[in-house]
């Protein structure tokens, strides 16, 4: 008989009822954590006496057996891992012991703990895996310093600037994804086990005990809030749609970029596929499948965040619902992310169209501008006016023609205010743009430079704190580890 619900229940569930209810599919991510966390509260209830020794040592080596065997070796006919595992280790060691390990604890605490321990992983191989797309993004940046491109706004040529200095706003976004991550990592490895079902338990439970154990930074506060709570997926999947949003633009100027309009770059064999009819054709379809991603994640966000909606405290079963989108999404970010690395690491950049493409739209117009007003001390607005004149023409900018519309705008020639030939020409010339735009954060070779030392400063603090954090989780692990040795 079901050691669940031999009590209260008489009646079983059909397989249609079970099907409907069960989260064992879902819970294949969280078998080991499980484990684990079954571990850290048998070996804290020995330590409390709340158990005794020779109890402690046969559950700890009946956990050992079952996660030999795998989840797969578990009794789908419950409803969850949590249980499902409770029965197994009842079955290997019996009643009078392994029916004491859920003392002190509910699957409602239990769960939430499992969640999150597994999580944190996750966030530190996301934030690994993001830091190496950045350092590709940076390492081809540093390439391009000086490949001229046309740069944007409304999808229309608007100013000069360089592959680097696109390639950094990229690498920055993604910088920024990190540090959300990051924050989101510290509001995850918060430990909810000894809340129980949600008012704690009158067991003498150390709380402290397994949250050091599991390597938690500390407990929750407070128990009702430890198990209804699932704002630290919320927090996690807002990051990946943040981060899936800054990576479907990345998607779409590689897809726009590598179409023969712009012709900008051209993606590696392996990132693209071909056409069933059309034999010439090299689609970006990995590109165009990252951009689509981001709707995936973003419908995760809103599942879970309307899962949660309106919800009383404390438990309640809506919550496992909200779980597998919180693994949807994080293998979709992560995936997408190795994907961005591989096609910006592999793809080919064709400098001539990127310097051909910055030779028409007249988008050295501001520089022009801007040259006037140095030269000459009329205002901005007034070279803005003289220019967009000249603009609607069509035509390349001379003196003379600049002469004549000034004449009839300002009623002055701009030659005799100072403006050369040579000053126009230098305003014309995208290199020379480029060069002149180096205060902070433009596009000049000096200061991309820069900016790809800061970044490299701040990859620097990252990869330090990841290795902080995978310290604090391995030296709980062995903390673990040697208590339950103690049994062997
Ligand atoms: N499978 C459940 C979940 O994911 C575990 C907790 C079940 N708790 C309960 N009281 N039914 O949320």
């Amino acid at each position: 008989m079901n050691i669940l619900r031999r009590g209260r229940l008489q009646v079983a569930p059909d397989e249609d009822i079970m099907r409907f209810t069960s989260s064992m599919e879902a819970d294949k991510r969280i078998f080991d954590a499980d484990i684990q966390v079954d571990k850290a509260h048998v070996v804290m209830l020995k330590e409390q006496d709340i158990i005794k020794e020779n109890e402690c040592c046969a559950i700890l080596s009946g956990l050992d057996r079952i996660q030999k065997e795998g989840i797969s070796a578990l009794d789908t006919s419950y409803e969850d891992v949590h249980i499902a595992l409770e029965a197994r280790l009842i079955e290997m060691v019996g009643e009078d012991t392994g029916g004491r390990m859920h003392s002190g604890r509910s699957r409602n605490d239990e769960v939430a703990t499992c969640i999150r321990l597994t999580l944190r992983t996750e966030l530190l191989f996301l934030m690994e895996e993001a830091k190496d797309l950045v350092g590709t993004l940076i390492k081809t940046a540093g390439k391009h310093h000086e490949t001229i491109m046309p740069g944007y706004t409304h999808t229309q040529h608007a100013q000069p600037t360089t592959l680097s200095h696109n390639l950094l706003a990229h690498a920055n976004a993604i910088l920024r994804d990190i540090e959300r991550i990051k924050a989101a990592y510290k509001n995850t490895n918060q430990n909810p086990l000894g809340a129980a079902a949600f008012a704690s338990t009158g067991f003498p439970i150390n709380r402290k005990k397994t949250t050091e154990l599991l390597g938690f930074d500390s407990a929750i506060e407070n128990s009702m809030d430890a198990v209804s709570t699932r704002d630290f997926m919320i927090e996690s999947i807002s990051c990946f749609s943040n981060m899936m949003t800054n990576l479907g633009r990345m998607a779409e100027e590689l897809i726009l970029w590598s179409s023969s309009e712009f012709g900008f770059i051209e993606l590696d064999d392996s990132y693209s596929s071909t056409s069933s009819i059309m034999p010439q054709k090299k689609n970006p379809d990995i590109a165009e499948l990252m951009r689509a991603k981001a709707g995936t994640v973003n419908g995760a966000l809103v599942s879970v965040l309307t899962i949660c909606k309106a919800l009383p405290y404390s438990y309640n079963r809506d919550l496992q619902e909200a779980t597998p989108h919180l693994w949807r999404a994080l293998d979709t970010v992560r995936a997408s992310v190795r994907m961005a690395r591989g096609m910006i690491g592999t793809m080919s950049v064709k400098k001539n169209a990127m310097i051909t493409a910055t030779n028409t739209g007249f988008m050295t117009a501001t520089e022009l501008a801007d040259v006037i007003v140095r030269t000459t001390g009329i205002p901005f607005r007034t070279a803005h006016h003289i220019v967009g004149a000249i603009a609607k023409t069509g035509l390349t900018p001379t003196l003379s023609m600049l002469d004549e519309l000034s004449s009839e705008i300002i009623h002055e020639k701009l030659s005799d205010r100072g403006l050369t030939e040579k000053a126009i020409r230098d305003a014309l010339d995208p290199v020379d743009n480029v060069r002149k735009r180096k205060v902070m954060g433009g596009p000049s070779p000096l200061e991309t430079k820069r900016q790809i030392a800061v970044i490299n400063k701040k990859m620097i603090i990252i990869e330090k704190d990841i290795g902080l954090f995978n310290k604090k989780i391995n030296e709980a692990s062995d903390k673990l580890a040697k208590a339950c040795k103690k049994c062997a």
